[in-house]
């Protein structure tokens, strides 16, 4: 698609209240009303904030003509394709499509260390597995995408790649639907909320589309992975409760593929470190490190090292951007 055909209208207001937010998905649920009639919609729906407003504001519109397609890479961060299950199969009554590739793509990891082949598998695999499910599908006309205005912007200026939602197969040959391609990030966040989707959905903070790969640094292998994971969920819980969860930009942990002697009940360990990165920034070009108080640092340590299986030492990632990227790969 050329993106130049897309403009945010200059005369649009800025969504900063539920009434704006209201008044937005009212003329969208006419406009794809119109545009779909009576056909079907895929969309790959991953959980994050844009495809999850996407599909809510689709099922209002259209209903079960909206087909969503959740594939678990087994990458995710955990009790995410819980919650996929949970708001839009149960809570919305969603035709949802749940797909556990972990396998499938764990399989095709295994031997991989390189950080970018790694991206490169596990971008390709997903777009296989959609197809896959598209295929099985018939009479599909449109595919929905969470394409939002930084998205365009990026791609015009040749920032990078639309990496996200990007990459899906011109020849399925669909019309496409990108009711939210005019907003801004917050915007998107104040009409989730406005559709009812939960705070731990709307809030989230960026998550990369290789997910927890990239962060279970050199070769993947199951039980690292889970000790990302794992302390993944104790590092978002405890930034939830100190109240640092809205405030802090992004924070995950990285698991080396190194270990460390220590000791744990009286015997010699050879363990795994956890590295807990927390960071703000504007446009994540550039980065500065988040002060996490020191009590709540050795809170976090002592969770990880007793409640995560393999791990025997926390570090933290004072590095800002530049020098240190976000991610660790
Ligand atoms: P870096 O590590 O480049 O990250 O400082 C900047 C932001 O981009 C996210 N990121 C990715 N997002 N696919 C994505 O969708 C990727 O391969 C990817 N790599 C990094 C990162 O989480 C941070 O927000």
């Amino acid at each position: 698609m050329d993106v130049t055909e897309i403009r945010r209208p200059d005369d649009m207001v800025r969504i900063t209240t539920p009434e704006l937010a209201a008044s937005f998905i009212e003329d969208q649920v006419a406009l794809i009303k119109d545009q779909i009639q009576d056909k079907k919609v895929l969309l790959a729906l991953s959980g994050g904030v844009d495809s999850s407003v996407v599909a809510a504001l689709l099922i209002k519109a259209i209903g079960k003509q909206l087909i969503c397609v959740h594939v678990n890479h087994g990458l995710l961060r955990k009790g995410e394709p819980e919650q996929v299950v949970e708001v839009f199969r149960n809570q919305m009554d969603a035709n949802l499509v749940y797909v556990d590739a972990t396998d499938r793509f764990l399989d095709k990891l295994k031997g991989i260390c390189d950080p970018e082949e790694k991206r490169k598998i596990i971008g390709h695999e997903f777009i296989e597995v959609f197809k896959e499910e598209a295929q099985k599908l018939t009479d599909v006309d449109f595919l929905a995408q969470g394409t939002i205005w930084p998205d365009i912007l990026e791609s015009e200026d040749g920032i990078k790649a639309h990496h996200n939602a990007g990459g899906l197969p011109e020849e399925m040959n669909f019309q496409l639907v990108e009711p939210v391609r005019t907003l801004f990030k917050d915007e998107v966040r104040m009409v989730g909320r406005e559709l009812g989707l939960p705070d731990t959905m709307v809030d989230r903070q960026p998550f990369p589309g290789p997910g927890l790969g990239v962060r279970c640094l050199g070769e993947i292998c199951r039980d690292r992975l889970e000790a990302v994971r794992e302390s993944d969920a104790i590092l978002r819980e405890e930034f939830a409760k100190n109240g640092l969860a809205g405030k802090v930009w992004q924070y995950f942990t990285v698991v080396p593929d190194y270990r460390s002697t220590g000791v744990k009940d009286g015997k010699r360990t050879w363990d795994w470190p956890v590295i807990i990165r927390a960071v703000n920034t504007e446009d994540a070009m550039t980065a500065t490190v988040e002060a996490v108080p020191h009590d709540l640092m050795m809170h976090l340590t002592d969770r990880i090292t007793h409640e995560v299986p393999g791990v025997n030492r926390v570090l933290y990632d004072f590095t800002p951007k530049p020098t240190g990227t976000i991610e660790w790969e």
